[in-house]
């Protein structure tokens, strides 16, 4: 019977019994799956111990769990909302909402404060790990995911914000152990044409975070354009760069992306190649701003570096007294906020329902812009004579370097002036996020009244990165995958969400829609279809548009050369390249 409905499948063309097998990764308990005898024999030859039955982090507080250990419980719970340790783990992430799995109408989870005889879900944490050292091992561990049709995933620090870096049923390439810097004074790209300029540059592997690539840069006298993360724990070498990478030093610099030289990366048929301007220049195109892993693993990547110099910090804090006050204040702010930043200011400008901060930095001390002061100080002014608004700092400070404004205000917060970036802290807590490239045309004075109504009433509170503008606008849109928004904006508007613990899948689910129904009074001043867009490393989970809102018009290149490149889609993340008709678990294709 079963024979007969196979040929018939066959005889009709619907498919045969291997390609319907395939419409779903293996995972744990599926008899595909690779056996725990299999799986030691592939141990055997990585350059470390394989992490076989990974548990969550958590599982050490469950009796019912065959870890149990309340000490180690204990230490657990002193270090579950610490970044550094959640990157260096590899069973967790920052975002604990992504260790979790809402199926089924529940929520599978671990959290460390169980009541006695509660279970440890896996939820989204991987079961097996590969604590990757070599490249070699990278090679080995693609070439057994592809044989068993493994859900493979690449965690670096976990910061991802749509939670790809976990997954269901999900085996990991855990890559933050790799960490060599070398600086360059003169990198020329590999097959680069005789004559082609050398430029100061610093190859990183995969598992460099930016605090440590921005103090080694420092110690060179040298400084890379890269992330604004509290603590600098987001990483220099994974997802920051393959998605784009804005950095509040991208208006002088460029785009994390429009930074790199040359990257190495495995692909996804194992081989290991270089990528730059004149070698695989497709796939040099999709890997900046494409997304990771979608075109494999990078195993290195090399940026531009440029001089370390004086950069002046400017600090601002102001409450209204009323939402018309908040709304004056927002006006105001918009109408200045293209020309401070074509004046030479960068930064971010965090809001509450009632409080305006500015942490912008401009290079030079004093500013080498000779308009970026006046311009400062007219809004410092003109936002002070506002009724019903309390300006209670409008200062501007020093730094001898971007790296001391950098310690100062985002790692050891004690010497920092205005927002404390140090109460931003979310790793450890669950969060969604949404965020939205306003083009400057809207972020313009004719739009200041629309866009601060839009603001004020649908956000409670937001960080837009003023990322854009100069030569980060100053690049030709098809010039690497990024998104052509990236090229329009000066400001990247982000909101985080945070929730609670919760059982029900349909809480999580409210959660992210609350999240999005904050973002769309401004999406829709600039949808995707028009000038706006979302970096894909902030995105919003439910953005419909998102191949066009991530890539505009480069997605069909970005799509073919994924193609090429993942024919048999080993690299399928949520919204990721090709992952149309995939569940959002990338788990099964249902077309
Ligand atoms: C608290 C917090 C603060 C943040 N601050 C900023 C900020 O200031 N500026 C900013 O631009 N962004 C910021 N982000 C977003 C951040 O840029 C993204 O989450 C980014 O993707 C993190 O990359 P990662 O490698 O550190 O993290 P991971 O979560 O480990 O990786 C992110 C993605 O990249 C993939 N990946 C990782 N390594 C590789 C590799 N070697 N090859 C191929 N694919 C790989 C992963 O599979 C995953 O899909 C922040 C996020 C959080 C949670
Ligand atoms: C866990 O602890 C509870 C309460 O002390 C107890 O009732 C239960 O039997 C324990 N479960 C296991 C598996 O030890
Ligand atoms: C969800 O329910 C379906 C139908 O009962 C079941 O087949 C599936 O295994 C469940 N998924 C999980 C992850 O428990
Ligand atoms: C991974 O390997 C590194 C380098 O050898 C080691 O320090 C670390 O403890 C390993 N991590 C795990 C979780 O095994
Ligand atoms: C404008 O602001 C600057 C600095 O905040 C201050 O020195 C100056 O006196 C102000 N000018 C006016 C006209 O208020
Ligand atoms: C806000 O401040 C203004 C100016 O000082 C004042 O006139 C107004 O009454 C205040 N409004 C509220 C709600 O306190
Ligand atoms: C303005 O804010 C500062 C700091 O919060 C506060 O000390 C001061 O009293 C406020 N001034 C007015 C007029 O409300
Ligand atoms: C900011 O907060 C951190 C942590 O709470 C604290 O250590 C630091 O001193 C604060 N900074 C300032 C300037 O108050
Ligand atoms: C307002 O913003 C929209 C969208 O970017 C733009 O098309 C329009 O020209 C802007 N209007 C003004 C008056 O600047
Ligand atoms: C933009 O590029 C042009 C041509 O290369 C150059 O002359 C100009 O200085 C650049 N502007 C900025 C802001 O980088
Ligand atoms: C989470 O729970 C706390 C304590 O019960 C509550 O104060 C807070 O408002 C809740 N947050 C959200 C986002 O629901």
């Amino acid at each position: 019977m079963q024979f007969l409905s196979v040929a018939l499948l066959a005889i009709s063309g619907l498919g045969s019994f291997a390609e319907a097998a395939k419409k779903c990764k293996c995972i744990p308990g599926d008899p595909c799956f690779p056996s725990q005898a299999t799986w030691n024999a592939f141990g055997r030859t990585l350059s470390r111990p394989l992490i076989s039955n990974q548990l969550p982090f958590a599982s050490v507080c469950y009796n019912t769990s065959s870890n149990f250990n309340p000490s180690q419980c204990d230490a657990v719970r002193r270090e579950e909302f610490d970044a550094s340790t959640l990157a260096s783990l590899p069973n967790t992430v920052q975002l604990i909402n992504f260790e979790e799995l809402a199926v089924n109408g529940t929520v599978l989870a671990c959290p460390s404060d169980p009541a006695p005889g509660d279970v440890c879900h896996q939820g989204r944490v991987p079961s097996y790990a590969i604590n990757v050292t070599t490249v070699t091992d990278i090679q080995k561990t693609i070439t057994f995911a592809s044989k068993y049709n493994l859900h493979l995933v690449v965690k670096n620090t976990g910061h991802e914000l749509l939670g790809r870096s976990f997954g269901m049923g999900s085996v990991e390439l855990f890559t933050h152990n790799m960490k060599k810097i070398q600086f360059f004074d003169s990198f020329v790209p590999e097959k680069a044409p005789r004559g082609t300029p050398a430029q100061f540059a610093v190859t990183i592997q995969p598992g460099v975070n930016w605090l440590e690539l921005y103090t080694a840069a420092d110690q060179h006298g040298r400084l890379v354009a890269g992330g604004y993360s509290v603590g600098g724990t987001v990483g220099a070498g994974g997802g920051w760069p393959i998605g784009g990478g804005h950095s509040i030093l991208s208006p002088y610099y460029g785009l994390g992306a429009d930074n790199i030289l040359q990257f190495t990366v495995v692909l996804p048929d194992a081989s290991h190649v270089t990528a730059n301007a004149y070698e695989n220049p497709d796939l040099f195109f999709a890997l900046r701003g494409g997304g990771g892993p979608s075109f494999g693993v990078v195993t290195s990547l090399t940026y531009k570096t440029h001089p370390s110099i004086p950069f002046t910090g400017a600090f601002y804090t102001a409450t209204a007294n009323s939402s018309e006050s908040f709304l004056e204040l927002m006006t105001l702010w918009i109408q200045h906020h293209n020309g401070l930043s074509d004046a030479g200011w960068g930064g971010v400008w965090p809001f509450t329902t009632d409080t305006l901060f500015l942490t912008l930095t401009a290079q030079g001390s004093p500013p080498t812009s000779p308009t970026a002061q006046s311009a400062l100080n007219s809004f410092f002014n003109e936002s002070a004579n506002l009724a019903g608004v309390n300006v209670s700092l409008a200062i501007t400070v020093p730094y001898k370097s971007y790296q001391e404004f950098f310690i100062d205000n985002l790692v050891d917060t004690s010497l920092g002036h205005g927002l404390n970036y140090s109460s931003f802290h979310v790793s450890g807590t669950r969060v969604h996020s949404a965020s939205w490239l306003m083009p400057r045309t809207l972020t313009s004075p004719g739009n200041a009244t629309i866009l601060a109504k839009a603001i004020t009433t649908a956000i409670p509170s937001g960080a837009p990165f003023m990322v854009g503008g100069g030569v980060a606008a100053n690049v030709s849109t098809d010039a690497a995958a990024i998104a052509p928004a990236f090229r329009r904006t000066i400001s990247d508007m982000t909101i985080i969400c945070p929730f609670n613990e919760t059982k029900s899948a349909s809480d999580v689910q409210a959660a992210k829609e609350a999240c999005h129904q904050q973002i769309l009074p401004v999406r829709s001043l600039s949808p995707p279809q028009a000038d706006g867009g979302q970096y894909l490393n902030e995105a919003d989970l439910l953005e419909e548009d998102w191949q066009l809102a991530q890539w505009g018009t480069n997605y069909p290149r970005l799509l073919s050369i994924k193609k090429k490149i993942d024919p048999h889609d080993l690299f399928i993340v949520y919204h990721g390249v090709n992952s149309e008709g995939w569940d959002s678990e990338s788990v099964c294709k249902s077309t």
